[in-house]
């Protein structure tokens, strides 16, 4: 089989989002089109690891932010390089939440699904899903998976390098910055030197000496 042959059927690039209980998740997707019109329907298509695939069949809703060509590379390597199942994506980025869905602020168009019917492959799930509500926002082209195979996705993995590295550098600081220092309780004060770390130590940990909670603990 040619791949490229595959890579000829133009997509467009979106921000899928849904809920996890309270808690916004979400990922990048291009497999996405409108398949009928009446009622309006479109068909979503996920990998099977999705994690924000597992939270749309629970909800069995979801939301899809359009995006635009000059978007910031940044949302795609925080939506399309790391899993909701240990990173809040949406803390990353600038977003609403309309009626219990989560959208990028920087959309050109919403769209809110509801799902009908779902199609199991190995690989993916389809979802076959009614719209529920739309907005169109900005006028801009929408940014397609071409664009991203053709010129963008190396500025998507640069941006990813760059935060992932400044993200490693912040922690290193705040290592540093601890480093020889204890955890010491302001009442009694005992000196915290157990194997467990002590950020770690459950919430009902108390001081061994003086029976105060982690709270009086300070860094010292
Ligand atoms: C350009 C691009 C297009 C993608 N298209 C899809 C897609 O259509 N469907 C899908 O399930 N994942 C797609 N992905 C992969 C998911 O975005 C990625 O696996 C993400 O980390 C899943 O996160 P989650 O576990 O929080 O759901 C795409 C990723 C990129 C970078």
């Amino acid at each position: 089989m040619d791949l490229d042959a595959l890579y000829k059927l133009t997509h467009g690039l979106y921000i899928l989002g849904t809920m996890d209980g309270n808690r916004p998740v979400g990922s990048v997707v291009d497999a996405v089109m409108q398949v009928a019109n009446k009622p309006m329907v479109v068909a979503l298509s996920c990998n099977n690891q999705s994690y924000t695939k597992e939270c749309i069949e629970k909800n069995g809703e979801f939301s899809l932010s359009v995006l635009c060509k000059g978007v910031d590379p940044f949302v795609i390597a925080n939506f399309g390089f790391q899993s909701g199942r240990n990173v809040n994506k949406w803390e990353n980025v600038d977003y609403c939440i309309v009626d219990n869905m989560p959208y990028l602020n920087d959309n050109i168009a919403m769209i809110r699904c509801k799902v009908l019917q779902s199609i199991i492959y190995d690989s993916n799930t389809l979802f076959i899903a009614e719209v529920t509500d739309s907005k169109n926002n900005k006028d801009c082209e929408p940014l397609t998976y071409l664009d991203y195979r053709s010129y963008f996705k190396e500025e998507v993995m640069k941006k990813f390098q760059e935060v992932k590295q400044q993200k490693e550098k912040e922690k290193m600081a705040e290592e540093n910055k601890n480093e020889g220092k204890h955890w010491v309780c302001t009442v009694c004060g005992y000196v915290y030197d157990g194997d467990v770390p002590f950020e770690d130590l459950p919430d009902d940990w108390v001081c061994p000496l003086c029976g105060v909670d982690k709270s009086f603990f300070e860094l010292q």
